[in-house]
């Protein structure tokens, strides 16, 4: 998805741009560029490709000078990556240039009434139109410009603005669309999210829906959709820096596989307090917890996957009916929620525009919302009744996977802190699965510190075409995460089935070395996961098992076998994701693939 940063201060605009640019680029873009206000005048460069195109055509930012500037990385939607059509865009007559997040639905309607006016357009982009709108509608007073072209915009928008009319100044305004205002000393930022500015300040401010910020170095002021002035209070954002570089790892997924054992002990540690579980300042009392009839639990990709782990534990310990749903489905669908009905929205950013299109409708039907959410104070975590943040940390990779492993420990705990108030587990099932979940964090460590067999494995494999992953119970649920890991970062074919569910339609597709990985930590299934291992066996297909120290026994039914630290068989989601993760990972590097920025995906999808 696009990026945004915006600088106002006291040093050269272009070279802080640059490197916000490079903070944004795991968000996928295919071209870049910057517009820096100098001598009253807006200088554009842009550049089809990668930022280092940027960076030689502005010969690393010393080609423009000025103080206050906008840059943006972009992914297309309307109009091919092309230098015409990256951002930033200027006005016909020069005054006024935008970076935009997002899209704007109505700019064909736009567009055709300022063609008619006059107006040459220049790209093909829906962005063009709001600079070229402010043009037509400035009047001297550059907010009630921005109030007068907003109500005009129908669709999702975070933007950028910079005008020779006021020169000191970096204008933004947003909606349904991330956007944060970073506050610094006598120098002020915006961007898309906080590590494009994190290096230089940890001071952030978020700005509403509708909300126009208008920023100088040495003043951050903010208005109302009505123009009326509007206080805001700064919040801290205490992730360190250097949790967004790379850290001497050859890739950010490396470095964030091998972040799980801090990042799970960040969501848990501090909730639990003796043997008690204290879900923040979310109420779970006797009266509202024993109102609950169902749960729906909302999210995409990872996260709807994170859902399907957390199902099968809430309602074996909760005896509450769990549906999962893919928020793009969901928004389209007419829910059965009412205020009997808690919905968990997962989302590891916070953003995505569905998950964020299902929270608000599932709180119109009356629901009780919460949000698991990694991002401090994204648009899921703001909107929601209630948010259980993940603590994990910045996620740069495409691939997320401490986001994952986090939002399903967070479901645990929040199956537990339920299943306790309702009495529906014993004390000593509830205090054993509390230690399980507290000790996960030192078993992902006894993983990551030898991954050499899984690595083995991994350069076996990397040649296939297509690799099946099965499993039962919570085992096939961890499948499907391990089964996407494997398609988004290595581009092979990848599918995850129900093991009991292969023998109607898909073991058609097993062949001589066809690769199977089948999940084998659930002991009540082990018999039945062995009979399916058989059959894939039977008919030439070579089976990896992934298995619990208690199923050990696999390695003499399949062709090879990686095992997961000994751990309770309802917890092992977590364990089996980091060896599929790590699986993933030497797969892709084994193939060569661009393993943080995978082609045509974007880390956080804004737009439906
Ligand atoms: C994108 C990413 C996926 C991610 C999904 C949901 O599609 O490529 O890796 O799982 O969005 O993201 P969220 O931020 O809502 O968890």
């Amino acid at each position: 998805m696009c990026g945004i940063i915006g600088y106002t201060g006291g040093k050269q605009a272009a070279k802080i741009l640059l490197n916000g640019l490079k903070r944004l680029e795991y968000r996928g873009y295919d071209s870049s560029g910057v517009a820096v206000i100098d001598n009253n005048r807006i200088d554009v460069i842009k550049s089809i490709g990668k930022i280092s195109a940027l960076e030689d055509k502005t010969d690393g930012g010393k080609k423009l000078n000025g103080f206050v500037g906008i840059g943006h990385t972009r992914w297309a939607t309307h109009g091919a990556p092309s230098d015409i059509n990256s951002h930033p865009h200027l006005s016909t007559d020069g005054n006024f240039a935008v970076v935009h997040n997002g899209i704007i639905e109505n700019f064909a309607e736009l567009k055709a009434e300022l063609t008619a006016k006059g107006i040459r357009f220049a790209s093909e982009t829906d962005s063009e139109v709001i600079a070229q709108l402010l043009q037509y509608v400035y009047d001297g007073d550059m907010v009630e410009a921005l109030r007068n072209v907003t109500s005009r915009l129908v669709g999702s928008y975070a933007v950028g603005i910079i005008t020779s009319h006021c020169p000191d100044t970096l204008y933004a305004v947003r909606k349904d669309n991330p956007l944060v205002v970073g506050i610094g000393a006598n120098e002020n930022f915006i961007a898309s999210d906080f590590a494009a500015a994190l290096e230089h300040t940890h001071n952030f401010v978020q700005l509403g829906d509708g909300e126009i910020a208008k920023l100088t170095s040495h003043s951050a002021t903010f208005f109302t959709a009505d123009g009326e002035p509007v206080e805001k209070t700064p919040f801290r954002v205490d992730w360190d820096i250097s949790q967004a570089e790379k850290d001497g790892y050859d890739h950010f997924m490396l470095k964030e596989i091998n972040e799980q054992p801090k990042a799970l002990t960040a969501t848990v540690r501090p909730r639990v307090k003796g043997k008690d579980i204290v879900l923040d300042r979310i109420n779970f009392d006797a009266k509202n917890t024993n109102r609950i009839e169902r749960i729906t639990i909302i999210g995409c990709g990872s996260a709807y996957h994170a859902g399907i782990v957390g199902k099968s534990f809430i309602e074996k310990y909760c005896r509450i009916s769990v549906t999962c749903e893919l928020a793009s489905e969901y928004i389209y669908s007419d829910p059965i929620t009412d205020n009997r009905t808690l919905t968990i929205v997962i989302s590891q950013s916070g953003e995505t525009a569905d998950s964020l299109a299902a929270l608000r409708l599932a709180k119109k039907c009356g629901s009780h919302t919460i949000a698991i959410v990694n991002v401090m104070q994204s648009a899921i975590a703001r909107e929601a009744h209630d948010v259980l943040y993940t603590h994990a940390g910045p996620e740069i990779a495409v691939a997320t996977t401490k986001g994952y492993t986090t939002q399903v420990s967070a479901l645990y705990l929040i199956g537990l802190k339920i299943a306790k108030i309702k009495h529906t587990i014993s004390d000593a099932r509830y205090e054993t699965l509390l230690s399980e979940i507290i000790t996960l964090p030192d078993k992902v460590s006894e993983i990551l510190a030898d991954i050499t067999p899984i690595r083995e494995y991994a350069e076996r494999f990397a040649d296939r075409k297509c690799v099946f992953f099965i499993g039962r119970g919570t085992d096939y649920a961890a499948s499907l995460e391990g089964a996407l890991k494997l398609k988004e970062i290595s581009y092979i074919h990848a599918e995850a089935y129900a093991a009991g569910e292969l023998k109607h339609g898909t073991i058609s597709l097993i062949e001589q070395g066809t690769v199977t990985l089948a999940l084998t930590t659930q002991s009540a299934l082990y018999n039945k996961m062995l009979n399916n291992i058989k059959a894939v066996q039977s008919r030439g297909g070579t089976v990896l098992a992934i298995s619990s120290q208690a199923n050990k026994q696999i390695s003499e039914q399949s062709d090879g076998m990686l095992c997961i630290p000994d751990c309770d068989d309802d917890v092992t989601p977590v364990l089996t994701a980091v060896i599929l993760q790590i699986f993933a990972y030497c797969v892709a590097a084994k193939r060569g693939c661009d393993i943080d920025k995978p082609r045509n995906l974007a880390k956080s999808v804004t737009v439906e």
